[in-house]
């Protein structure tokens, strides 16, 4: 028996990274998954991955998370294709570094439109669908930079911090109307992905070298392997928390859970 068998799940961003491993872990588990991401060509790499191993377990579509057409596109596909949907994760994301000084305007704008408001018209919409299924679960992905402070991430920490919070909103408002939605974030920190490797380029080309410096951050010495926050959404996703609600799942290794001394 999978963890997740008979689950409907729509997973946004699921052509590249931790949303593309989630797509493949999920369907492992018995899920049927929606593989939704702005580029096209990726979402099928993905979906074709899992119809590998079992045809039919998945199906890609193109979805700009920002746009609320796109949204009801894809929602309407879940229930035409698969006629019902329990599990939405908003994973799709991206990450522009820069502090109060350097940040622009339109940068600050452009990662609250992708990283919040997608997450805002995600849950709006889905709520009337997910209601109707049985045990239904959101995941929402955030960052360790969602609870620390962080001079360089100004407006990807505050977009991560307000994806925090909005999730404690949706879980109180889905619990006290008896929806049987759970509404959780995820907090990870550094995880080897495409996101991760284009953050390393832009701070000085050696990758390894870069790694290991965001390695040396980690009480428990190294970066996530995006499998290491699978598993995490996998628990959220499947019925065994089913008394998890509002709740913050933090997956860094210690990094924010306190000060290590250096001697
Ligand atoms: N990699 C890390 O170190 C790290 C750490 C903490 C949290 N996260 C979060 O994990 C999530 C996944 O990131 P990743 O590391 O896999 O990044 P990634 O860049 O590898 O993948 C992100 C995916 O989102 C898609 N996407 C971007 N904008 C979109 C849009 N407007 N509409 C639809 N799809 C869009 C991209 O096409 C891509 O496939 C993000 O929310 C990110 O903030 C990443």
């Amino acid at each position: 028996m999978g963890r997740l068998d008979g689950k409907i799940a729509l997973v946004t961003g699921g052509g590249s990274g931790l949303g593309k491993s989630a797509a493949i872990h999920m369907a492992e588990e018995g899920a049927s998954i929606i593989v939704s991401d702005i580029n096209l060509e990726t979402a099928t790499e993905t979906v074709e991955t899992i119809n590998k191993a079992r045809q039919g377990a998945a199906i890609p579509v193109k979805h700009n998370v920002t746009n609320e057409d796109d949204w009801n596109n894809v929602l309407a596909l879940c229930q035409n294709h698969f006629s019902e949907l329990n599990i939405l994760l908003n994973n799709a994301g991206i990450s522009i570094g820069g502090d109060i000084e350097s940040t622009e305007f339109e940068t600050w704008k452009k990662l609250q439109e992708v990283d919040v408001d997608s997450i805002f018209w995600g849950c709006k919409l889905a709520i009337p669908i997910l209601r109707k299924a049985k045990n239904s679960s959101i995941i929402n992905i955030s960052s360790t930079v969602g609870i620390l402070g962080n001079p360089l991430t100004l407006g990807y920490g505050t977009a991560k911090a307000a994806v925090r919070s909005m999730t404690k909103s949706i879980a109180l408002h889905c619990a006290r109307h008896k929806y049987n939605i759970r509404c959780n974030s995820i907090h990870p920190t550094f995880i080897k992905t495409p996101l991760l490797k284009r953050f390393a380029d832009a701070v000085g080309g050696d990758e390894e070298k870069a790694y290991d410096t965001l390695r040396s951050l980690i009480p428990l010495g190294d970066i996530l392997e995006p499998r290491d926050v699978t598993y995490g959404i996998i628990y959220l996703a499947s019925d065994e928390s089913k008394m998890m609600t509002g709740s913050e799942l933090v997956i860094d290794g210690g990094l924010t859970c306190g000060y290590m001394p250096p001697i």
